[in-house]
């Protein structure tokens, strides 16, 4: 990629990674990128570095527009190391009179990169730097979703570089919002914030809210991730608005594993069960699911379903899973029950249900276990339990 204008003065000199497959637990199956963006004022500004092993494409990509000796300043907006991770190699080359970071940011950097002789400066929250012709504000983000993460503010152009905020992992050729179709961009934008800004919600509120009070002027939203919004930001703003607002849709989800496929009959029957109700549902093996996809569809459901039979005492580890890295994410308002088949002891329903109450998942209907094979009148309880879960559904979405 070489740098990208993306407004006047100002490039994108980050890098596309299209190879990376997993991010800590995350499918990144369509790859991702690490913006960082140079704005070439009086004092020539570097906002934020890329992932280590990109450091020669992130200094190619600066030398096409100037000599990174040439740089001022750089703003460390988040630590974490896909974007932070080449921050030493870049103030060895470019020895910058300014790194300007929140004070969380100062700690962490110190964590990860020892104390060194930085020309690190602490910003506040509303701190305004001069760049000449144009100004900076920084907007602390304490938890969205680091202590250290921040958004740069340039009033000048109406553009918010807003650190992992807003953004995808998602690599392609295509740099803004007009330029690819805004299902996938949405359906990426929710996967990330699913996967990533989840438990902080109730922040992303406030942030929102506080967007909105200081009334700020954007009309470029440019995220450390993926596309950059600039024909209209206001679909990832009110996206943002609804996702933290964890705003269920009329829809449910049969997350189950299997060994002998009885559970997965159950599964089915339960589903029918939904489809009766007239409930949307997806029917989600965590054999074939990657968790990171379930947990988008966990997004805009109302009620989740689980289903496994019973190993050594215990649920499937694939259950096992999904319920841990559910439960970090901290969903909202859900509803639902379990499933599942056993031999001779039974306890993974009784496990499943103690992980839902534990992540405040109201169970509505009793759970259904079947003895080794469910048999016409075990399906059709499970059809009944579907029945059940679909109509509370209803009622609680309408
Ligand atoms: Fe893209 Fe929190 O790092």
């Amino acid at each position: 990629m070489a740098p990208i204008p993306i407004k006047d003065k100002i490039f994108n000199v980050g890098v596309v990674d299209w190879n990376i497959r997993d991010f800590h637990g995350y499918s990144t199956y369509k790859g991702t990128t690490y913006n960082a963006y140079l704005v070439m004022d009086d004092k020539i500004t570097l906002f934020d570095t890329v992932k280590k092993p990109f450091k020669s494409d992130l200094l190619h990509h600066i030398r096409a527009i100037t000599d990174p000796q040439n740089i001022d300043y750089l703003v460390v907006n988040h630590v974490e190391m896909d974007h932070s991770g080449c921050v030493p190699e870049i103030i060895e080359a470019v020895r910058p009179q300014k790194v300007f970071c929140s004070a969380m940011a100062k700690k962490a950097l110190e964590a990860h990169y020892g104390s060194r002789d930085w020309p690190l400066e602490v910003v506040q929250n509303g701190q305004e730097i001069s760049l000449g012709q144009r100004t900076v504000r920084f907007l602390e983000t304490r938890m969205l979703h680091w202590p250290d993460s921040m958004f740069s503010y340039l009033p000048q152009d109406k553009l918010l570089i807003s650190s992992d905020a807003f953004g995808q992992h998602w690599a392609t050729s295509e740099t803004f919002d007009d330029q690819v179709p805004l299902s996938e961009l949405l359906r990426h934008a929710a996967k990330y914030y699913a996967n990533i800004l989840l438990p902080y919600s109730p922040l992303v509120q406030k942030l929102l809210a506080a967007v909105t009070e200081i009334k700020l002027d954007i009309d470029m939203i440019a995220p450390d991730h993926g596309i950059i919004w600039r024909s209209d930001p206001k679909a990832i703003l009110d996206a943002y608005d609804t996702w933290s607002l964890q705003k269920a849709q009329r829809k449910a989800l049969v997350i189950y594993d299997t060994m002998w496929q009885s559970t997965e009959k159950m599964a089915h029957a339960v589903a029918s069960g939904l489809a009766e109700e007239g409930v949307a549902y997806k029917v989600l093996n965590l054999k074939h699911n990657h968790r990171s996809d379930i947990l988008t569809e966990v997004l805009d459901s109302k009620a989740l379903i689980f289903g496994s039979p019973t190993l050594n005492n215990g649920m499937l580890p694939t259950m096992a899973d999904i319920l841990c890295y559910m439960k970090g994410l901290k969903p909202m308002g859900k509803i639902g029950s379990a499933f599942g088949s056993y031999g001779w002891s039974g306890e993974a329903v009784k496990d499943m249900v103690r992980w839902m109450e534990e992540m405040k998942i109201e169970v509505v209907e009793p759970p259904v276990r079947v003895q080794y094979v469910p048999n016409h009148e075990a399906l059709a309880q499970c059809v009944e339990l579907g029945r059940r879960v679909g109509r509370a559904v209803k009622e609680r979405t309408a």
